[in-house]
């Protein structure tokens, strides 16, 4: 029997062979009383993601990933997108809290030649986000050629915090991908398996120079559906200190940081244990049997001084109402038509599956049944609002999952309770599984909240 490694179809490059890239800032345009104006432009570009071959991607302003957008909490911008590629594109703030018609709903392509504005206000706790694109049934082929980018919300009183900063705070934005010898990406639905490399910001397997001090950490999972669960190669700690929605109550020390698609996790290492000279590589304890499990390598090459830490609390979760509605989500396979579907329906554009009141708390019991006949992992988001999760399998969640969450792993089965609150924004918007191959296959519904009566 073949190994999976001989089956593979695509290049197999070193690892460590290029330095991590860490994407630039995109910078304002204009700045007005109310908003910071930023332009981009969606086009196709080539990039080196192995050693020695040119990979024709889709790109913001030519960046793979996009360029990084720093915005702060109570500052609103506005992101106008133009596309110049040459399929349609919807540009998600993914976990932003946003109103609808700037949420980059489906319905609301930008189609090739044209443009559109989308305001971020902003207002919502300070949180590692992203953007990616939702264009109706090729979302996940858009995000696999490119379409991702980070979007750190910070805030005044994260600034406080002596956490690592400015230079020692880094995206590392994970995904897989399969490239053929001519270098292009090999786009298959459903190919999941074949995806053998890994991607930091764009590069396969990179390497990163670092000093010997603490590092703030933000991974964030760009991946179709790709799940990573990062250890150190020697065991060693790294502090979780954020999910999705940004700081955790408490820092959470742990051997094993687990990202499922569209999840964000923050962590503090400190490469201070590690003596100038030496390296560690960062392995996904997740990945598929025979497959190579480093995906990236710290090499600790200076020392530094540091005087950052990790305060032993660092945010309270906000208070949510008491529910007042309950709703269950049943995310299953039909095997035999092949759709994914919630409820045993699949997407339908023009139907409004729920519809939550603007002002009320709920809960929302998601299950992944048991009894299917190919057990599949499925994860969990909704648009607009961070939510809690209550428990898992009726136990409270792990500490990794006190903060904060916009999207959440739902295994084979596992059943897990959230907390949703919908605070401001009427409209349309989406939730999904964000296995993006799934969502393609109708795992999708819609909620419109609505005013109160
Ligand atoms: Cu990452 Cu519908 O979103
Ligand atoms: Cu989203
Ligand atoms: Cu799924």
């Amino acid at each position: 029997m073949k190994t999976a490694a001989e089956l593979l179809t695509g290049v197999n490059p070193p690892s460590f062979a290029l330095p991590l890239r860490i994407p630039p800032t995109l910078r304002p345009v204009a700045r007005t009383d109310d908003y910071d104006l930023y332009q981009t432009i969606m086009r196709p570009t080539a990039v080196t993601i192995v050693p020695g071959l040119s990979t024709p991607v889709y790109s913001f302003d030519g960046e793979f990933p996009g360029p990084t957008i720093v915005a702060s909490r109570g500052r609103p911008i506005v992101v106008e997108r133009v596309n110049a590629l040459g399929v349609p594109v919807a540009t998600h703030l993914h976990g932003g809290h946003v109103p609808a018609d700037s949420d980059g709903h489906p319905k609301d392509p930008i189609q090739p030649g044209g443009r559109r504005r989308y305001y971020y206000p902003n207002d919502q706790l300070a949180a590692p986000l992203w953007y990616h694109d939702h264009a109706m049934m090729v979302e996940a082929e858009n995000v696999y050629r490119g379409l991702a980018g980070f979007y750190k919300l910070t805030s005044s009183n994260e600034d406080k915090l002596p956490l690592p900063a400015g230079r020692y705070d880094v995206p590392l934005l994970l995904r897989d991908a399969q490239i053929a010898d001519d270098g292009t990406l090999v786009w298959d639905l459903g190919g999941f398996s074949q995806r053998n490399l890994f991607l930091v910001n764009g590069r396969h397997r990179p390497y990163f120079q670092v000093a010997a001090r603490k590092y703030r950490l933000r991974f964030v999972n760009v991946s179709v559906s790709r799940a990573f669960g990062l250890q150190l190669g020697d065991g060693g700690e790294m502090i979780q200190i954020a999910s999705d929605g940004g700081l955790l109550p408490r820092p959470a020390p742990t051997s094993m940081i687990t990202v499922w698609p569209a999840e964000r996790a923050e962590a503090v290492v400190d490469f201070s244990r590690y003596p100038v000279g030496t390296s560690v590589v960062l392995q996904n304890g997740a990945a598929f049997p025979g497959e190579e499990p480093a995906v990236m390598r710290f090499d600790v090459v200076r020392k530094a001084t540091d005087d950052s830490e990790v305060p032993s609390s660092l945010r309270p979760v906000p208070v949510f109402g008491t529910p007042t509605v309950e709703r269950t989500f049943v995310m299953t396979f039909d095997p035999a038509t092949g759709q994914m579907l919630i409820n045993g329906k699949t997407f339908d554009m023009d139907r409004v599956d729920i519809s939550p009141t603007r002002g009320t708390t709920e809960v929302w019991t998601i299950v992944n049944p048991a009894d299917q006949v190919i057990p599949i992992p499925h994860v969990f988001h909704a648009h607009l609002e961070q939510f809690r999760v209550l428990d898992r399998n009726g136990n409270p969640p792990d500490a990794s999952e006190q903060g904060l969450k916009d999207t959440v792993r739902v295994l084979p089965g596992e059943t897990v309770r959230i907390l949703i609150r919908f605070t401001r924004f009427t409209g349309r918007y989406l939730y999904h599984c964000h296995m993006l191959e799934h969502s393609h296959l109708g795992m999708m519904g819609q909620m419109e909240i609505v005013a109160p009566a």
